[in-house]
């Protein structure tokens, strides 16, 4: 039985309403947080690229929640039990279990992460002339299908790219646009349908068990393949469980199980769902993992470790046992949504309702005078490290390219995303970066643009340099002492 208990909020006597942590800290890694100085000669010497700072200069990793989620003691101890051996390893036999009770899932194929998993299936079902549509993309799915000469059509809702909502679902699919883009292609060129849980570039935002059904229903009578990325299938359980209408009192399990009967294949980044590394793709259709088995060992390595190490692939069996626990799939999301709410009370502009996976500031509105061609997100992912030693990641124009006449695309949308790293961050931790980013949206007038040193032509937001227009920096670390005298 689960303890359903736990889907109450906890209220403390004084009546604040607070997300408890369901777990204790056992093993802990020390952190620096530099003085206000030193951030601001860090952030000089990275670029102003919050992916080119060094770690030990960074108080919160917030850049994502990717490979840097908290394991569990029980995954700890599997790993120190793992057996090594190329082929036929004990340890790869827990993990096909766990795929099996957990996904319901009768086969697996086991890669070394997420895009691992998207390189195999657009290898295997995508060509020229074909399309995928899907609730959104996500950058290295996109990449994938492109690369094999597929197009990718974007099939979300009206209220995914609103910033302010109170829409339960972002992720949802517009069931219109759906049958449009299957008349438009003919059902035969649609390769397959992509749904992807916690859809990650609008925000963290789930689907609805509804629309899932639906989609699912519309792919097999076109009989069409509905493929899901479970990459962030632990947030979108847990909002299917609090958030839509007869969930509230089924067993996690039961909703995830109800999930795979609709799909015909799916996928995960391990980095994100269990808390390790690795990845996979899994299907209960025979033909579908035949189709895909023989490249296995050719790009990820043989058929029972796929690129992981034994002792991931024990850590990954318990890691996947214990997203079906709601104490482990709520933390993220609670966390999340006592620091978007807290923001948005104070009116500083993030994305609503909270999601999974982070806290996404509106950059274009926090400060709307920085125009776009002068990267707001990514003046303002420079502002937060120096006020704070906070690393969040560009999801703005940065993160876009430039078109044919060296033209900047402007991104939709200016995002700062703060991810949460599962059960890694206490809530002090929280308030204090709620704090300094209060602080910075009551300064937001001193911060400027930035401008590139060094722009690679390809995925320039990783390694591209940039630097900021006019004397913007020294300024607000001038208002910082004053503000917060000798306090890091
Ligand atoms: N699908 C989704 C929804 C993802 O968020 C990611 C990765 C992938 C696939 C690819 O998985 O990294 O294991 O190869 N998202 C990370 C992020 C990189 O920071 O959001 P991967």
């Amino acid at each position: 039985m689960e303890n359903f208990e736990q889907l109450k909020t906890v209220k403390f006597y004084s009546g604040e309403v607070t997300p408890l942590e369901m777990h204790k800290v056992r093993v802990v890694q020390k952190l620096n947080l530099l003085p206000v100085e030193q951030r601001k000669e860090s952030i000089y010497g990275a670029g102003f690229n919050t992916f080119l700072l060094q770690n030990k200069d960074v108080y919160l990793d917030m850049l994502t929640d990717s490979g840097t989620n908290a394991m569990s003691d029980n995954q700890v101890a599997a790993m120190s039990v793992a057996d090594d051996s190329y082929a036929g390893s004990a340890s790869y036999t827990k993990l096909e279990k766990a795929i099996q009770d957990v996904f319901n899932q009768k086969y697996y194929l086991p890669v070394h992460q997420g895009r691992a998993a998207e390189h195999i299936i657009a290898k295997t079902f995508c060509r020229p002339g074909t399309v995928v549509p899907m609730n959104y993309h996500f950058t290295t799915t996109k990449a994938h299908i492109e690369m094999m000469g597929s197009a990718v059509d974007e099939i979300y809702t009206e209220e995914a790219l609103k910033t302010k909502s109170s829409f339960p679902f972002k992720g949802n699919m517009d069931i219109d646009k759906l049958k449009k883009v299957i008349e438009k292609w003919g059902a035969e060129n649609v390769a397959y349908i992509r749904f992807e849980a916690g859809t990650n570039l609008i925000g963290g935002q789930p689907f609805s068990m509804a629309n899932l059904r639906e989609v699912s229903a519309i792919a097999k009578a076109h009989n069409i393949l509905l493929l899901m990325d479970t990459s962030l299938i632990n947030e979108n359980l847990y909002f299917i469980k609090t958030r839509e209408e007869g969930y509230q009192n089924k067993p996690i399990k039961a909703i995830l199980h109800e999930m795979m009967s609709y799909t015909d294949f799916s996928y995960f980044s391990g980095r994100k769902v269990s808390c390790t590394r690795g990845g996979g793709i899994c299907t209960n259709i025979h033909d579908i993992y035949m189709k895909m088995r023989d490249w296995v060992p050719l790009f990820e390595g043989f058929l029972t470790y796929g690129g992981m190490s034994v002792r991931e692939i024990e850590a990954m069996a318990v890691g996947l046992y214990e997203t079906l626990d709601f104490d482990v799939i709520s933390h993220s999301p609670s966390f999340i949504k006592y620091l978007v709410e807290a923001l948005d009370s104070k009116g500083i502009p993030v994305i609503t309702p909270s999601g999974g996976l982070g806290c996404h500031l509106n950059a274009g509105m926090f400060i709307p005078h920085v125009p776009q061609t002068q990267y707001p997100a990514g003046a303002l992912a420079a502002a937060l490290y120096i006020a704070s030693g906070i690393r969040g990641m560009e999801r703005g124009t940065i993160s876009s390219v430039r078109d044919e006449n060296g033209n900047d695309v402007l991104s939709d949308i200016e995002l700062l995303r703060l991810a949460f790293p599962r059960r890694v961050f206490t809530l002090s931790q929280i308030k204090y970066a709620e704090d300094r980013i209060q602080w910075l949206f009551d300064n937001r007038h001193l911060i400027g643009g930035l401008e590139w040193v060094e722009e690679p032509p390809v995925l320039r937001f990783f390694v591209g340099k940039l630097k900021p227009i006019g004397d913007w920096v020294e300024k607000l670390v001038a208002k910082f002492r004053e503000d917060f005298g000798d306090s890091l």
